[in-house]
């Protein structure tokens, strides 16, 4: 899947010299009844330890993360010294030595290469925001993620549906959550990961129900079951993730996330992941293959690429249709060719072709692609 990425900044040019809009990938957000894991979730789909989460509420503001693909250090330093083959300027980022960083909107200028102090001006700006008593605010926090391993893609984390008001929350905190999910999900253009914990009744799902109510037929909605590790006993989730219970269009995926336990002993994501895939393999063995971040990951890599391959076609009409007028303007001038004019036409239209050739063998490259594993969803 690596290679997906520099196909698709490849289709980000094409996109930009015929003109159209920059290929919008699908906004990716998690819904959920409060302390459900949606933050866990998250960030094990980043791949990276840096996002606030616990019991009771802690995601009070709504957190839109922009991930943004960047070449490695060593290229950037080489274009930096001006070894480097010039790429648009903006990828450059001059004065950036590290490998991954992050920025907020409201710290300007300010690089957080350290992703613990993500973490700690996250919670620092929602107190900002929503004060430090449990209230919600509907202002989004947003940051950035710039990294060579991600696709440029935005994430949002939302705070959980809660029902009674606690702390300084208002009477109507449920509306007003629901209210603040609504606003994102609307969007016809964002998908929907509903995050239900697995020891709780799937058939009272607020994560499902709101789903349902901007996407009654599925078509954008994913189900991940989380908390498999803590159903009673003589109990499990077989029957909610074979669809049984509830079946969802997109697909039903079991996750094991990090416990409070393992969060306050700073156990690492890597090691999560392995345990999941133990847990997985000694409970679900049938399913294994089929559950656990990594999986999860996959299937949104899939997802993306379905809504890249439907947009293909269009794109390969504007580009046949700009190559087709300039080589018009190129034969307008006749025999020989000696205008400059022309010979840089000439340049633009083996460029447009070449660009054809390009998203041909990305849609064929789609098509075929066997997805690989890979903790984030930009592998
Ligand atoms: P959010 O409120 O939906 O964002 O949920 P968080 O990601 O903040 O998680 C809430 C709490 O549940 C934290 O203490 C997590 O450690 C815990 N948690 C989340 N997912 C799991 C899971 O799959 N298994 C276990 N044992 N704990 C989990
Ligand atoms: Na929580
Ligand atoms: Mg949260």
């Amino acid at each position: 899947m690596e290679t997906l990425i520099p196909t698709i900044n490849r289709l980000q040019e094409v996109f930009l010299t015929v003109g159209a809009e920059i290929v919008q990938l699908p906004q990716i957000v998690v819904v959920g009844s409060q302390s459900s894991g949606k933050s866990s979730v998250l960030e094990s789909l980043v791949g990276r330890d840096f996002l606030p989460r616990g019991s009771g509420i802690v995601t009070r503001r709504p957190l839109v993360l922009q991930l943004v693909n960047v070449p490695p250090m060593q290229e950037r330093l080489k274009i930096e010294n001006g070894n480097g083959i010039k790429q648009n300027a903006p990828n450059s980022y001059p004065g950036v030595r590290a490998e991954e960083w992050g920025t907020f909107l409201h710290c300007k200028n300010q690089i957080f290469t350290d992703f613990q102090e993500i973490r700690q001006e996250i919670e620092a700006e929602t107190e900002r925001g929503s004060g430090d008593n449990k209230g919600i605010s509907p202002e989004a926090i947003y940051l950035k993620i710039f990294s060579p391993k991600v696709l440029n893609l935005t994430l949002v984390d939302l705070p959980g549906i809660t029902k009674v008001p606690v702390g300084d929350q208002p009477e109507d905190i449920e509306a007003q959550v629901q209210e603040m999910i609504l606003s994102f999900i609307s969007n016809p253009n964002c998908l929907i990961l509903a995050v239900s914990p697995a020891n709780s009744d799937l058939a009272t799902s607020d994560a499902l129900k709101l789903a349902r109510e901007v996407d009654p037929d599925g078509r954008r909605t994913l189900l991940v079951v989380s908390k498999l590790d803590l159903m009673d006993a003589g109990t499990d989730a077989l029957e909610v993730l074979l669809g049984r219970v509830i079946p969802v269009r997109l697909g039903i995926i079991g996750v094991v996330n990090r416990s409070q336990h393992d969060i306050n002993t700073q156990k690492s994501l890597e090691d999560s992941m392995k345990d999941e895939q133990v847990f997985l393999q000694r409970h679900y063995p049938s399913l294994a293959s089929r559950a656990g971040s990594r999986y999860l990951a996959k299937t949104l890599s899939r997802l993306l690429m379905h809504h890249i391959r439907d947009c293909l076609p269009d794109l390969k009409t504007r580009v046949t249709v700009l190559s087709a007028q300039y080589q018009a303007r190129l034969n307008s001038y006749g025999q020989p060719v000696e205008d400059h004019s022309a010979t840089l036409l000439q340049i633009v239209t083996k460029f447009a072709s070449d660009y054809c050739n390009t998203i041909e063998g990305t849609a064929r490259h789609i098509q075929t692609s066997e997805l690989c594993g890979g903790a984030r969803i930009c592998y």
